[in-house]
């Protein structure tokens, strides 16, 4: 089945604004399934991050089941990423797998140890000792940080099965096998004002960006860092919250009813979960456990990274640009001025208009009514 998205989608919005661009020139990577076009210098500087940028399109029609113009639809990736994109697209994919799909710093790596939990038994003392990043691979990692020996595709293609594997891509740029192999997939969301000041902390402290605030929020407004736009992300998982293989859930619903969760993720996995686990897995998943916590703090991923970069980043393990942060819903109302909010808050009612959809209703919404 296929979903139909409204005439005038979020896709040809932002699409209008990308065709004026003095920069648009498309590159065709050889024979890959992706080309590229050149972000403006300006933009770029506005990241003030070393490296290009590019807005990636398909090059065929890819083969999601939802109608989009796909020859319109782009995602926003630094050039780094362009060697991994078409070993992404081509990977294998298992039936059993899980796969954990998010936007960047919409409680990824929560849900990630909340599935690997679920999956491997309750399994507490494996997840206390080995690092969710071995666990659990981020498949496209090479793409943010391409001069580390580890290759997390090859992780990921070395794991026996049952594999959960967390890719932040849009639904047309994962592996073309995940719409015929059909895995399950674990989609979470969050209000993009909270995951904006979120990834501002990552960037300030992980990628070394140096701008201000307020740039660095236009350009995700904008849709110029990595894996934006933002919405279009979104709304193809949302229309896709009905399939069978498909978990739409929020950081909103983790935060505020997370026994639920578990309980909600338990029945989609088809495993038990017994109320006294779900106390366990409650404790263990709480915001003081997880930061506290080597093996799900990314502090060795950041020690590597560190290694890796050649450069001076911020402290990214302590405050406040830790990744475990602050965890709670609404950070942004202390963290961005009333017209940021205001410039926000307009956006994503401009992309929400035609589909008739608030916030409220990706951040409310629960898949198994008696769950
Ligand atoms: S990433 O880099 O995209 O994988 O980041 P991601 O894991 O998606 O998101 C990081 C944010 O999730 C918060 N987090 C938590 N919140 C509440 N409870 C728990 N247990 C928890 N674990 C992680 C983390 O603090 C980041 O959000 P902010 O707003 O920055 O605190």
């Amino acid at each position: 089945m296929r979903f139909q998205l409204p005439n005038r989608s979020v896709q040809s919005i932002v699409s209008t604004l990308e065709l004026k661009s003095p920069e648009d020139h498309p590159t065709k990577m050889p024979q890959s399934s992706f080309f590229a076009k050149s972000v403006p210098f300006e933009q770029i500087d506005k990241l003030a991050i070393s490296g290009g940028y590019s807005s990636i399109f398909a090059s065929s029609e890819p083969g999601v089941p939802v109608v989009g113009n796909w020859e319109q639809r782009f995602c926003r990736l630094a050039d780094t990423f362009q060697p991994v994109l078409d070993r992404v697209y081509d990977f294998e994919v298992r039936e059993d797998d899980v796969w954990i799909v998010t936007l960047p710093k919409c409680g990824t790596t929560w849900m990630q140890e909340l599935a690997w939990l679920v999956v491997n038994e309750c399994d507490f003392e494996t997840a206390k000792n080995v690092d969710l990043t071995l666990r659990s691979p981020f498949l496209e990692f090479n793409g943010v940080v391409p001069n580390v020996p580890h290759d997390t595709i090859e992780a990921a293609n070395a794991l026996p099965s049952p594999r959960l594997i967390k890719s932040h891509l849009p639904a047309w740029m994962l592996p073309k096998q995940i719409w015929s192999k059909r895995p399950k997939i674990i989609y979470v969301y969050r209000n993009p004002k909270d995951a904006a000041i979120s990834y501002f902390h990552h960037w300030r402290g992980m990628v070394g960006y140096q701008g201000t605030k307020s740039d660095f929020m236009h350009s995700f407004i904008d849709g110029y860092v990595n894996f934006t736009p933002c919405w279009p992300h979104v709304l193809d998982f949302w229309q896709l919250r009905h399939e069978p293989n498909i978990f739409f859930t929020s950081y909103e619903r983790m935060k505020g009813q997370l026994g639920e969760v578990i309980a909600e993720v338990a029945q989609f996995l088809n495993k038990k979960v017994s109320l006294e686990q779900i106390e366990q897995m409650k404790r263990h998943l709480s915001f003081e456990s997880m930061r506290d916590n080597p093996s799900c703090n990314h502090v060795k991923e950041f020690e590597s990274m560190k290694a890796a970069a050649g450069r001076e980043v911020e402290e990214f393990s302590t405050s406040p640009h830790r990744f475990v942060r602050r965890g709670v819903v609404g950070s942004h109302k202390d963290e961005l001025t009333a017209d940021i909010i205001r410039e926000f808050d307009l956006w994503s009612d401009i992309n929400l208009r035609d589909y008739k959809l608030n916030m409220d209703d990706f951040a409310n919404y629960k898949k198994f009514a008696s769950a």
